[in-house]
């Protein structure tokens, strides 16, 4: 008979629990038979003591197990899945859905809307007049296998334990912990099908994880889930001490994902998709090397067939494609104001989650599940971190619906900075974690 309050005790005393435990922790802890107070000592014991990579892969399992997981196995070919730690204004999962859907690597995206400065990818898709992600599970299916790519929006009941124990941990001071992160985001990858994954670590001022030592503790302890449950899976470690391309907003987005397809779209945000597209590619093996993948994905840019699966994919569920031409058909911003530099010098610092939250004053985020989103508003950014300004000349432009922006300048006024002296660009991709 096992007992709790042992387990406890044992990874309090740092041993490593078994297949068998770590089951009946997580088992107990969904239908409810252990309660919140023997397993928040059980978080606390881990935060202290960590946990093995044994142990961290049989909980990532003892999670995916916990509720329903969708089954891909009707679709052809190796499903890679991406997943970025959270930043700011991250339009990669556009772009890289057609770009390597492109390529014949297969998309099977469930996505969700979620609380955040701007929306969800399933809020910036319905930028585009019509399109919808209420499909049926089959139809999901066949759309991959037939353009290799779809999003559907979530439904089932996946990793409930994660669920559960997320919102424990939240009130426990025991989210910041290694083992307990990596698992709950494998758990949910997995759970949603992935044969392989792609993770995008965000490291800096506007990430989860501030400092690179923690980014690749973390990128590590994923990769390491990930190839333990036989899921191939790497991490690229990615900069967000400042948003990533110009555009934060769901419209504004949709619109820098069609440019960046175009082969039109900002540096940083085309060198991040052509990093995680390449190894999404090699990992649905579809080139030999890192090399011959990314070559084939600067080449469906070039060639137009990138921007045409794109249009395919909106069509196919009912979206109007004609935004891809046109993207002024998508919802407009009544009003338009430039933030304009209050003296000469190079900007030496953009506080993403602070502009971030500029953007979602304006209206393009949720701060509460039941805000509405306005899909025209937020920010386009004119510089970046080392690009030097002239007085006068222009930070940001603001996209708004509102006559009054004074709060959201003086946001952005203390949090882009200017040095009188030059300032070096930062480095966008810091590592790639393979094992
Ligand atoms: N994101 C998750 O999904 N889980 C965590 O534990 C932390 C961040
Ligand atoms: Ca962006």
């Amino acid at each position: 008979m096992m007992r709790m309050v042992d387990l406890i005790e044992k990874k309090r005393d740092g041993l490593e629990l078994t297949t068998d435990e770590i089951k009946y922790i997580i088992n107990g802890y969904t239908e409810g038979s252990i309660p919140d107070y023997q397993i928040s000592a059980f978080t606390m014991a881990i935060f202290f003591k960590g946990m093995t990579e044994k142990e961290r892969a049989d909980l990532t399992l003892a999670m995916v197990e916990s509720g329903d997981q969708i089954n891909l196995s009707d679709i052809e070919g190796i499903k890679v899945d991406k997943h970025s730690t959270g930043g700011v204004g991250d339009t990669t999962t556009l772009v890289l859905g057609p770009l390597v859907a492109a390529l014949d690597v297969p998309v099977a995206k469930m996505s969700g809307r979620g609380l955040g400065h701007t929306g969800g990818t399933i809020d910036k898709l319905e930028a585009v007049k019509g399109f919808h992600v209420e499909i049926e599970n089959d139809e999901f299916i066949d759309l991959v296998n037939k353009n290799k790519i779809a999003v559907i929006g979530q439904s089932g009941n996946l990793t409930p334990a994660d669920k559960k124990l997320y919102a424990l941990r939240d009130v426990t001071a025991t989210v910041d912990s290694i083992p307990l992160i990596a698992s709950s985001i494998m758990s949910k990858k997995i759970a949603a099908g992935a044969d392989a994954i792609v993770l995008d670590v965000k490291t800096g001022a506007g990430a989860f994880m501030k400092t690179i030592d923690d980014s690749r503790e973390l990128a590590k302890a994923m990769v390491g889930i990930g190839n333990n449950v036989g899921r191939r899976t790497m991490a690229v470690i990615s900069d967000m001490s400042q948003p990533l391309g110009f555009a934060i907003g769901n419209a504004l987005e949709v619109k820098e994902a069609i440019d960046t397809l175009k082969g039109e779209g900002p540096e940083d945000l085309t060198e991040l998709c052509l990093t995680l597209g390449s190894h999404m590619v090699y990992l649905a093996e579809k080139a030999d090397s890192l090399a011959e993948a990314r070559t084939m994905l600067e080449n469906v840019i070039k060639d137009g067939s990138a921007l045409e699966k794109l249009k395919v994919f909106l069509s196919s569920q009912g979206g109007d494609a004609s935004i891809v031409d046109d993207p002024s058909k998508m919802p407009q911003a009544q009003y338009t104001f430039e933030l304009e530099a209050k003296e000469d010098g190079y900007v030496s610092e953009i506080v993403a989650d602070e502009v971030g939250t500029a953007a979602m004053i304006l209206g393009a985020g949720r701060a509460t599940k039941e805000s509405i989103i306005d899909l025209a508003v937020g920010l386009v950014l004119r510089k970046k971190i080392g690009d030097q300004v002239a007085k006068g000349e222009s930070l940001v432009t603001i996209y708004s619906n509102f006559e009054d922006v004074s709060s959201v300048k003086e946001k952005l006024y203390e949090n882009i900075k200017l040095s009188s002296t030059k300032v070096d660009a930062p480095i966008l991709i810091h590592e790639e974690i393979t094992e």
